[in-house]
């Protein structure tokens, strides 16, 4: 147990080395890495369909058919790539022609699809930092870091993309920057 407990305490301590030795890492009792998997899509994709097929079982309604729509027919279609680029050109030809009369999601190249992974990761990384916040745990969301020593530190595979660490534990003085300063309300929040 102790050695165990030791080669843990060594191994947070090269992990926090890979975020760059900041402060909030090496204070941090826990490093919790969120990681987006794109490359899951399809499985994920089949997965929602099955819950669905199984939920409506022999009586389909409209909800459940537009739910098998989205996840058989529409996400194949926002999250297919091949080398040429064949998809994306496909997928932004659908949005120019149907975006000219109406509004219409634009939805295009792997930049689009890395945005909305890494904003759903995102999210779930909020509604973590909350719940521990709720807990009386104090956080930092981290950019600062090696990514591609993470990467491999974790072997993580090719599919898979950091979106931030993220540094949890009691929160000490030596884990904060400094005071907190919040831009002018105004500036931020407008109404049209
Ligand atoms: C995407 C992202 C990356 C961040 N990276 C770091 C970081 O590397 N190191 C750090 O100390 N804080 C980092 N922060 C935290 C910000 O410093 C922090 O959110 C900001 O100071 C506001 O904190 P407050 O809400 O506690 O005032 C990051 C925040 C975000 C949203």
């Amino acid at each position: 147990m102790g050695i165990l407990l030791d080669s843990l305490r060594r191994g947070k301590k090269r992990f926090a080395h890979l975020c760059l030795d900041q402060s909030a890492a090496k204070t941090a009792q826990e490093l919790v890495v969120f990681v987006t998997r794109q490359d899951f899509w399809k499985k994920r994709a089949a997965w929602n369909a099955s819950k669905i097929r199984e939920a409506a079982q022999d009586n389909p309604n409209d909800l459940s058919k537009g739910g098998l729509q989205y996840y058989e027919k529409l996400m194949p279609l926002l999250y297919r790539n091949d080398i040429f680029g064949f998809f994306t050109l496909i997928r932004k030809s659908i949005c120019f022609f149907m975006g000219l009369k109406k509004p219409f999601m634009r939805f295009g190249g792997k930049s689009d699809q890395r945005v909305t992974v890494h904003k759903s990761c995102a999210l779930a990384a909020q509604t973590f930092m909350l719940s521990i916040a709720a807990e009386g745990f104090e956080s930092c969301p981290m950019e600062g870091f090696d990514k591609n020593r993470v990467r491999k530190a974790l072997s993580l595979p090719h599919g898979a993309e950091i979106n931030m660490i993220i540094a949890v534990g009691k929160g000490t003085e030596e884990g904060i920057w400094g005071p907190r300063f919040r831009v002018p309300y105004d500036e931020v929040v407008f109404k049209k």
